[in-house]
C-alpha cells in the first residue's frame, strides 16, 4: 500500500480531477471543485477512466513501399543486417521500391500505419524520409507526410533523413552525395516548407562523423534542429557527435560508451530507445539504461516503424517491450512516450504533459492504473483521444478529417 502511494505521487496522479479546455488548450486542471471554477459550455463525466497526455511516437519511418519479409526470414536463418545491406538489400531494397511508387500508393500504405497509431492514442508522429535518397523521391516522401496530416488528425513532424544509406548510383562517391544533399536537396526541401528536423545514420555501413557533420552544419545554417541514428550496431562515437551538435535526440544507442552517455547528459539530449529494432535484429547488447538514469539523460521510447528493422506500428507494444527487455519502468515508459518524446521533437513547451497552457492532447483510458499501459500487450484500452481539444478517437472509433 505504501509503495502504491509513493508510485502514485511519482506519476503525478490527480485523483478525482477536472480538466478544462478552451480553444484547443488546457486552461484548468485541478482536483474536483478546487481551483478557480470555470464556466464550461459542455461538461463530460468520464467516470472512473484515466486521463494521460496523448502519446507521441518520436521516431518512425512509416512512409515506404515494398516489403522486406524475405530479409526477416534470411536473418532468422543466420544472415546479419549488415550482410544483407552489403549485398544490396536492406535500406536500398526499400529505396528501389519507394522510388518506383507514386504518391498515392505511398500515402495509402502510410495511412494504414498512421491510423493504427492514432487508434491507440498517438496524437503526434515523427516521420522520416530517407527511402528516396534522390531529390525527387525525398520531396515526394516529405510531401506525402504533409498530406497525411491534411487528411488525418495526428500532427506529423517531418524529418529529412537524406543521409540514411549511400545510394547505389553514388557507390564510391560518398562525398559527391553529401554535396548533393547540402547544396541541393536539403535547401530545396527546406524552402518548400517540408522539413522540421534533420536526421542521419552514423554507422560503418552508412555515414561517418565527417560526412554527417557537413549535413548538420548546413542544417544549423538553415535553422533546423538535428537528431541522429547513433551507435546502433557498433560504437561509432554517435552519441558524442549528436551531443556536439546539441541534437534534440540520439536514437538506438545500444553500443554507446560511458563517454557517450556523459556527452548526451551534458548536451541535454534525449536518448530514444527502440526496442522493436533491438528485438527484430536479435541484438543482445542492450543500451546503457542504468548509466542514462545515473546521468539524468531523459529516456524516450518509439516504434521506429520501418520495413526492415522494426515492422511495428504499435507504440503500446514498444512500451511493453521496453519494460520487459530493457527493464525500463512503466512510469519511465509513459514519460518516454509523452514528456520526453515531446522533448525529442523540440515540442516540450507545447505538449507531452497535462498542464495549463499546453495543447489539449489528451488520451482517456479504461484502465486501473497508468502502469497498465506497459503491462498489457496487444489490447487497446483507449476510449477517447483528443487532439488540440478535438475528438480524434471517440468511444474507440477513429475519426478522420472530413474530405
Ligand atoms: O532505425 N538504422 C537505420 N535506419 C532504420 C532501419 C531502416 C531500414 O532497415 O529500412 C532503423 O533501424
Ligand atoms: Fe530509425
Amino acid at each position: 500500500m505504501r509503495q502504491e502511494t509513493a508510485g502514485n505521487a511519482a506519476y503525478g496522479i490527480v485523483e478525482l480531477g477536472e480538466l478544462g479546455i478552451v480553444d484547443g488548450k488546457i486552461v484548468h486542471l485541478a482536483p474536483l471543485s478546487q481551483g478557480q471554477p470555470i464556466h464550461a459550455k459542455r461538461t463530460i463525466d468520464v467516470g472512473k477512466k484515466w486521463l494521460t497526455p496523448a502519446l507521441i511516437d518520436c521516431h518512425t519511418h512509416l512512409i515506404f513501399a515494398g516489403n522486406r519479409g524475405n530479409e526477416f526470414e534470411r536473418r532468422l536463418s543466420g544472415d546479419s543486417y549488415e550482410q544483407i545491406a552489403l549485398s544490396g538489400g536492406g535500406i536500398r531494397a526499400t529505396v528501389s521500391a519507394t522510388r518506383s511508387a507514386d504518391a498515392d500508393s505511398l500515402l495509402a500504405g502510410a495511412m494504414s500505419r498512421l491510423t493504427a497509431l492514432l487508434q491507440e492514442g498517438v496524437a503526434t508522429v515523427e516521420i522520416k524520409s530517407g527511402y528516396g535518397l534522390d531529390h525527387e523521391t525525398e520531396i515526394r516522401m516529405l510531401s506525402v507526410a504533409r498530406e497525411l496530416h491534411r487528411q488525418c488528425l495526428p500532427e506529423i513532424v517531418n524529418t529529412y533523413l537524406g543521409v540514411h544509406a549511400i545510394p547505389a548510383e553514388f557507390h564510391g562517391k560518398v562525398d559527391d552525395y553529401i554535396d548533393l544533399v547540402v547544396e541541393e536537396i536539403l535547401p530545396d526541401a527546406h524552402e518548400k516548407g517540408l522539413v522540421d528536423a534533420v536526421d542521419a545514420y552514423c554507422e560503418s555501413i552508412a555515414f561517418d562523423s565527417n560526412q554527417i557533420s557537413r549535413v548538420f552544419d548546413r542544417s544549423r545554417e538553415l535553422g533546423l534542429p538535428v537528431k541522429l541514428h547513433a551507435d546502433q550496431l557498433s560504437d561509432g562515437g554517435g552519441a558524442e557527435l549528436a551531443a556536439n551538435f546539441s541534437a534534440l535526440s540520439a536514437d538506438h544507442l545500444e553500443y554507446t560508451s560511458a563517454a557517450g552517455v556523459r556527452a548526451l547528459a551534458q548536451a541535454g539530449c534525449v536518448a530514444v530507445m527502440l526496442p522493436g529494432a533491438y528485438l527484430t535484429l536479435s541484438e543482445t547488447q542492450k543500451p546503457p539504461i542504468e548509466a542514462f538514469r545515473d546521468h539524468g539523460v531523459p529516456l524516450a521510447i518509439a516504434t521506429d516503424c520501418n520495413p526492415g528493422t522494426s515492422p511495428l506500428s504499435s507504440l503500446r507494444i514498444a512500451m511493453a517491450l521496453a519494460a520487459r527487455i530493457f527493464a525500463i519502468t512503466p512510469l519511465e515508459c509513459l514519460t518516454g512516450v509523452t514528456r520526453n518524446a515531446a522533448k525529442a521533437l523540440g515540442l516540450e513547451n507545447d505538449r507531452g504533459t497535462l498542464e495549463v497552457g499546453k495543447r489539449a492532447d489528451v488520451a482517456i483510458w479504461d484502465i486501473d492504473h497508468p502502469r497498465d499501459l506497459s503491462y498489457w500487450m496487444g489490447g487497446n484500452e483507449i476510449v477517447d483521444l483528443l487532439i488540440a481539444g478535438e475528438y480524434a478517437v471517440a468511444n474507440g472509433t477513429v475519426s478522420c478529417r472530413p474530405a
